[in-house]
């Protein structure tokens, strides 16, 4: 075994050593990465020095790159990475801005929700921008055999919704960021009322609602996990909403316990890789004098089962 891992937190996530970024990655390599990353679901190399390309072929070690959406905010010279970022040059963002800010999986209102999500910290911020994390699998694991029979078989509704600026994951949110919060989200609403539509919204909101299976099985390691989220789970099927609606908000409650939760604090050049089938993750909020820039790449999935 030429990589080794090191534990993020007792539960959750993994710091990966013995990769170099800026060098392709051997048929060895690669099968040692991915061993680690289905059973860590959070995998961090630290302090990369990679460029765009090579944080693509990295990307690709773990399925192909999806042309993720129509977004004013990609890369011009790399557009299947995604940029999300609070830095603003001549008075336009040059990134997405207070996006992921509740607890989610990835794409989970499409037909084939991305499979990884992987994210390169091109600046990251002194204070603030943290990633949270949480495991579904085992959230699965710990609920009670009643709750268990009560959600088999059963399937969610995604539906896509346009929620920034909400930060509802992070508990460690205090009252002087919270009136910053909503500052920032009245301005970036108007500004956004003021331009046209941008192609991610337009494209969005013509986006159908999907069912997913509430527990699914992870398409490699078989292991059942909660397929739920805060933000894109709105009800379940043949079930009212006045049951369905709690019962989604308890099991979001049991999936993201504060003591089950990996804060992940970034440092310049880090590059995280996470599973989409068995965790949830959500952005904290970034001072808007602390510049972060992410560039965001997402792997092909399939469909939930
Ligand atoms: C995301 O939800 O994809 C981004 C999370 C982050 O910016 O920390």
């Amino acid at each position: 075994m030429s990589l080794t891992a090191e534990p993020l937190s007792e539960f959750l996530g993994a710091e990966i050593k013995g990769l170099d970024l800026s060098r392709p990655i051997d048929a060895a390599a690669r099968s040692e990465l991915l061993e680690l990353f289905w059973r860590h679901k959070v995998v961090v190399i630290r302090g990369q020095d990679v460029d765009p390309d090579g944080f693509i072929r990295y990307a690709e070690a773990f399925g192909p790159i999806e042309p993720f959406f129509i977004s004013a905010y990609n890369l011009p010279s790399h557009p299947q990475i995604y940029v999300l970022s609070n830095v603003r040059k001549d008075g336009k963002p040059i990134g997405r801005d207070g996006a992921g800010t509740h607890w989610h999986s990835d794409s989970t209102f499409t037909e084939k929700p991305s499979s990884v999500t992987l994210l390169h910290g091109v600046e990251v911020p002194a204070r603030g921008g943290d990633t949270l994390f949480a495991d579904t699998a085992d959230a699965y694991d710990r609920l009670d055999p009643a709750t268990k029979a009560l959600i088999e078989g059963r399937r969610a509704i995604h539906r896509y919704q346009r929620k920034e600026f909400v930060f509802s994951g992070d508990r460690a949110v205090d009252e002087a960021e919270r009136s910053e919060i909503e500052r920032l989200k009245a301005l970036r609403l108007a500004e956004e009322a003021a331009a046209m539509p941008s192609p991610t919204a337009q494209r969005s909101n013509r986006e159908p609602d999907r069912l997913h299976p509430l527990v699914r099985t992870h398409p490699v390691t078989g292991r059942k996990a909660l397929y739920l989220n805060d933000e894109m789970t709105v009800g379940i099927e043949g079930m009212p909403d006045a049951e369905a609606v709690p019962l989604l908000h308890r099991l979001c409650e049991v999936a993201t316990a504060p003591d089950r939760v990996l804060r992940f604090k970034w440092r310049q050049g880090d590059v995280v890789a996470w599973d989409n089938a068995a965790t949830v993750h959500t952005a904290t909020f970034t001072p808007p004098d602390e510049p972060r820039v992410m560039h965001r790449l997402t792997v092909e999935g399939t469909v939930p089962v």
